[in-house]
Formats: structure tokens, sequence, C-alpha cells
């Protein structure tokens, strides 16, 4: 192995320019030359690609977003996407992929080595829906994003003595949801791996407003539906002055946390260290506390990620 190159695929998420930069430095450390594709699996296909040296990467490590920029390109699903993006890699020399990316980048570097090409996942995105590990890269951040706004909007809630829906992103996964909801001491928190039932949201709002509390928090993972579709069935069961947030893609920008940092930097340098093994076909992660690899077409094809459901249940307990 004497050349790799790196990407970054999907929604971007903070912490990904420190994997790039833990990925090109180790790299570069072991002797080895890297080259960064821009756009994803879009500029690969398109030759996009440029070399990366120790100053490249020098600068990033705490910002962001990706400086090799991302992008949905579903046509990577097609054999001739695939094949397309190995003649490119060939072309510039390039033994080794390193794909950091959300599940649709995970299913790019499962083709790829499926077609022989060794490539390495690691798993970044906000939504911590990655099989193979307990956390992603950029989780932590958005998450404590979400908690700011969460504690912003308890201010206005109180004054004005209003329930608030929050709707945050996380696509069909409700980890965020979850652990802001627990950090930010929301009264009731609403995702799509736990069966909701309204008259009991409502119930407890009620309940609330009748102990005299002055603010109302529900925190809606939108894999849900919409925090304004969710306010209109609330109000069937009473006025309860309420207000829609939808916090959006404000919760994936920002400059990543230390731990979105630390864990970027351990994934990259595992990456590198795997295709040094010889080994493609893998994706990293943390379990434990631990880094760990594992067969990327087996953890996609057979893993499945669960949030801690536990913490929906402690927020039952002492959130009201
Ligand atoms: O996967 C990350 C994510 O931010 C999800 O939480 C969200 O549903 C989706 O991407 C939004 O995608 P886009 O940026 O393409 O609108």
């Amino acid at each position: 192995m004497k050349r790799i190159a790196i990407l970054t695929s999907g929604g971007d998420a903070p912490g990904m320019n420190a994997a790039v930069r833990a990925v090109a430095r180790k790299a570069i450390f072991e002797g080895l030359e890297v080259y960064g594709v821009n756009y994803g699996f879009a500029g690969l296909v398109a030759g996009d690609i440029r070399r990366l040296d120790v100053a490249d990467v020098g600068d990033i490590i705490q910002r962001g977003g990706t400086f090799l920029y991302s992008a949905r390109y579903p046509e990577f699903a097609t054999e001739e996407g695939q094949l397309k993006g190995i003649e490119q890699l060939k072309k510039f020399g390039i033994d080794g992929l390193v794909v950091i990316g959300g599940d649709g980048s995970y299913h790019g570097a499962m083709a790829l080595t499926r077609h022989g090409f060794p490539a390495i996942g690691i798993p970044g995105t906000i939504d911590n829906d990655i099989p193979g590990t307990d956390y992603t890269i950029g989780f932590d951040t958005a998450t404590n994003t979400v908690l700011e706004s969460i504690d912003r909007i308890r201010d206005t809630a109180t004054s004005h003595v209003r329930t608030f829906v929050i709707e945050v992103m996380g696509r069909n996964a409700g980890d965020i949801a979850l652990w802001a909801g627990v950090a930010g001491g929301a009264d009731d928190i609403i995702i799509p791996e736990h069966d909701f039932d309204m008259a009991e949201v409502a119930q407890r709002v009620k309940e609330g407003r009748d102990r005299g509390k002055k603010h109302c928090l529900i925190i809606l993972a939108e894999g849900v539906k919409g925090g304004n579709e969710f306010a209109e069935e609330l109000a069937e069961y009473g006025d309860f002055h309420t207000r829609v947030s939808i916090l959006g893609h404000v919760v994936r920008g920002g400059s990543p946390t230390a731990r979105d940092r630390v864990l970027a930097s351990k994934f990259g340098a595992k990456a590198v260290e795997l295709l040094l093994e010889g080994k493609g076909g893998l994706c990293v992660g943390m379990r434990n506390e631990e880094v760990v690899a594992s067969d990327i077409i087996d953890t996609l094809e057979n893993g499945k990620h669960q949030p801690d459901l536990s913490l929906y249940k402690l927020n039952k307990e002492i959130s009201f």
C-alpha cells in the first residue's frame, strides 16, 4: 500500500474534518501518499481528486462541515458508477480508500469492497444511526447544539407560560432527541423507536400546568412526524399555548466538541492501520469505549442500530 484516498459523503457532520486530518496525518506519518476526493462519490466518479500534504489538513480540526465537500449521489448505487470510481482511483495509483459518512456512504464502501477494492468506512453522521458503533462522529456536537437551543427555548417558554414542540433531526433515529431531551429536562421525548399516545402526552402537559409549571418542552424526533402536525394533533386535547420550533440544519454545523474530535482522531488512525495491514471491507467503530473494526458487509446486512432506550424510561421517571 503506497497511496490512499479519503472522501466524505452524505450529510456532513461536525468532526469530519478532524477525521480527514487524522487519516491524512497518520498515513503521512507511516510514509504513505494521501489524496483527497472532493464531493464524495460524485467527485470520485468525476475524478475530482487532489494530493493532500501535511499542511493541507492544518487548521481544520476545529472546523465544522467538511473541507473535502460532500454530496448525496444515488448514482453510485449502479455498477457503472462503481466501476468508473474504481477506474479513477486506479488512474491516480490509489490502492486504498477511506470513506467517512453515514449509511449511504457505507453502501458505497461496501460496493467497492465487493468489486475487490480495499475500502474502510468511518461512521460520520449526526444521526448516530450506524450499526457497528456506539457513537458516530458528529452526534455529540449535534446533541450539544440541540441542548443549547432547548435551554434558550426554555427561557422564553417560561416567560410566556408556553408549551414548545422542538423538532430535531435524526432521520429515522431518535438518538439526538433522546440525549438532548434527557440533558435538557424535557417533559416528553417522542422518538420513532417507541410508541406514544397523544392523549398521554396531553395529560402530562396538563398535569405540569396544574402544578403551576411555567414551561413545557416536548422534544420530537423528525422521524416520527413534523412538528406542526404534532402540535395540531396535541391541540385537539386542549389549548396549551403551543409553539413549534424546527431546529433543522442549524444542528449540522458548528465546531466539533472535544469528544467528536477525539473520536474522529481515533477512527482516522485506525482506518489507516487497517489499510496498512492489507485489510479492506471493514468499518471502524467505538464499542464500550474501545475502537473496533467489523466486516462492513456483515455490519450493514445484519447489524441494527438501537438507541439507548433506558434514557426514554429514565426521562419518564425524572422529568415531569
Ligand atoms: O443524515 C443527516 C441528516 O441531517 C438527517 O438528520 C436529516 O434527516 C437529513 O440529513 C437531511 O438531509 P439533507 O441535508 O439532504 O436535507
